[in-house]
């Protein structure tokens, strides 16, 4: 999923109905934000094409990094984003590596619509353990519970680009993993109750 260009390529991928999921996503991140106030040292990884930089730039008083595995997503957002704000770092990073990052190095580390992407429980398992260790403080997180309608819907809807099968983590599951590397869990919302799979999670380092 690359695209030279963020605006051309939000219009495609949040266009339509998604849009709606957009504007929820945005609205439900913007107050979580608010909860937890200002925040001197953001990690935003994997950040795509930049969608939510705007947001995590006001949030961030001193310092905002910005990472992905695609260079040309990075390269997106830079495009986009002018030098007013609170300065952008970006990195080139493989989040199923270890985090090129100290322990405790940001005050809120955001990871959105990347647990879906992860087919594997050891690696998952890895980017949980990983996040939490880089973040001092807060966490939001997003990931797609174990949803009858979404995931029925998934297996029925034909398209050529779409995939029958997406990892679906049950609730319960994510909390104990975040548990085990020592989040605890703030909050923990549905964007589209009962019909879609995808949460947002806020988490505290205990
Ligand atoms: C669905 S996008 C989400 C981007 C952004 N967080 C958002 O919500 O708009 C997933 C991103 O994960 C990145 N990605 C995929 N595998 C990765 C990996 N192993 N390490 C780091 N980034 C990865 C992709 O390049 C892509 O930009």
């Amino acid at each position: 999923m690359s695209e030279a260009d963020r605006t051309s390529y939000l219009r495609r991928r949040y266009g339509g109905s998604q849009s709606v999921m957009d504007r929820r996503e945005r609205r439900f991140v913007g107050e979580m934000l608010a909860r937890i106030g200002p925040v001197a040292r953001v990690l935003d990884l994997p950040s795509g094409h930049g969608r939510f930089t705007p947001m995590l730039r006001e949030a961030a008083t001193s310092r905002l990094v910005c990472g992905d595995h695609n260079e040309k997503n990075i390269a997106a957002l830079l495009a986009e984003e002018g030098d007013a704000g609170t300065p952008i770092d970006t990195v080139l990073v493989d989040l199923f590596e270890r985090l090129p990052f100290d322990d405790g190095e940001f005050d809120l580390v955001f990871n959105f619509r990347f647990f879906h992407h992860i087919f594997d429980a050891a690696r998952r398992r890895h980017v949980v353990a990983e996040l939490s260790r880089v973040s001092g403080r807060h966490l939001v997180v997003s990931y797609y519970d174990d949803v009858f309608v979404h995931r029925t819907q998934k297996r029925l809807w034909k398209h050529r680009k779409h995939r029958r099968t997406l990892p679906m983590v049950p609730r319960p599951q994510v909390h104990a993993e975040f548990a085990a590397a020592g989040c605890r869990v703030v909050e923990d919302r549905a964007v589209l109750p009962v019909i879609h799979a995808h949460r947002i999670l806020l988490l505290e380092k205990r």
